[in-house]
């Protein structure tokens, strides 16, 4: 496996891979690696000749008072668990390499991105779109990949991709989680004991939530049930809780078939998402 820092070194491995006509697969992380991250690149490695691993902690996508200096960093714990899950390439970026000026050009995040998380972590998604747009030029992927964990990510890198005619394909895989059901995140690590204890409630209530809608179709109760089981089981707020349409995110109505349930709890300063995505028949 390779460590690289420079763009110019990634751009000749790809310039090399894409010359013997190989496939490249793309695992975009912000690194503190965990079985999530790691499923999406032995999902990579199924898929594709060579996998690369971008390891970037993207201060484009925190908000001021947002976590970016304490978010957890380490590079050798990274690439060791990356070279066990098949990763051939690490990019790892510093800020001055991705960002060496500002030319004052942004890419705005459209419509989905004003709701949910992007409607409490504003300027989130477009910091998350400007980075994801230099990786794709930087690493030419024939596919990326994307945990279904960040749901609202991926439906707006879909869009991304869509609208601007990105030759690659979004794979997704879905959330891992922990064996009490919390989905893992490399912010668990900021959990104290107690907290950490409480945290399953999280996805208790969202299938809570399912269950409830499933059988009585009515949103308002089953986010209701939801709320009330999270208020009883943990000390956290709740940021949002919401049933939407999924992949467009618009509210649900009788014709909706695909759903997306998600939630954003504050633990203590911690803030998790969570989400189920389900579908009727
Ligand atoms: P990060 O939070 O490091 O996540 C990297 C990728 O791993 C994302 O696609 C995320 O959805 C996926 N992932 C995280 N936890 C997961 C879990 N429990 N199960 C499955 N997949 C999981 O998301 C980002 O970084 C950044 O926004 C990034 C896309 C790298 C842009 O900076």
């Amino acid at each position: 496996m390779e460590v690289v820092t420079k763009i110019a070194q990634l751009k000749s491995i790809v310039e090399r891979v894409k010359g013997e006509g190989k496939t490249i697969g793309l695992v975009p992380t912000m690194g503190y690696l965990h079985e999530g991250h790691l499923t999406l690149a032995k999902a990579a490695r199924v898929e594709n000749d060579l996998v690369i691993m971008s390891i970037f902690v993207n201060p484009t996508q925190f908000g001021p008072n947002e976590d970016f200096q304490s978010y957890p960093r380490d590079l050798e714990r990274d690439k060791r668990l990356a070279k066990s899950a098949g990763v051939h390439v690490i990019f790892a970026p510093s800020v001055e390499e991705m960002y060496p000026s500002d030319g004052g050009i942004s890419i705005h995040a459209g419509r989905q991105s004003e709701i949910l998380c992007g409607a409490s972590r504003p300027g989130h998604f477009n910091g998350v779109l400007q980075v994801v747009t230099k990786l794709f030029h930087l690493a030419e992927p024939d596919r990326a990949y994307f945990g279904q964990k960040d749901a609202q990510q991926v439906a707006i890198v879909q869009t991304l991709v869509r609208d601007y005619n990105f030759p690659l394909e979004i794979r997704t895989v879905p959330i891992v989680r922990e064996e009490d059901g919390l989905a893992k995140s490399s912010r668990n690590v900021y959990l104290s004991k107690r907290e950490r204890e409480e945290a399953p409630a999280i996805y208790e209530a969202l299938q809570i939530a399912k269950e409830t809608f499933l059988s009585s179709r009515d949103v308002k109760n089953a986010l209701n049930e939801a709320t009330t089981h999270m208020m009883r089981k943990t000390s956290g707020t709740i940021d949002y809780l919401e049933l939407l349409s999924y992949p467009d995110l618009q509210p649900v109505n009788e014709d909706t078939k695909e759903f997306l349930l998600a939630t954003a709890v504050y633990i203590g300063k911690t803030r998790l998402i969570d989400n189920i995505i389900f579908s009727i028949k």
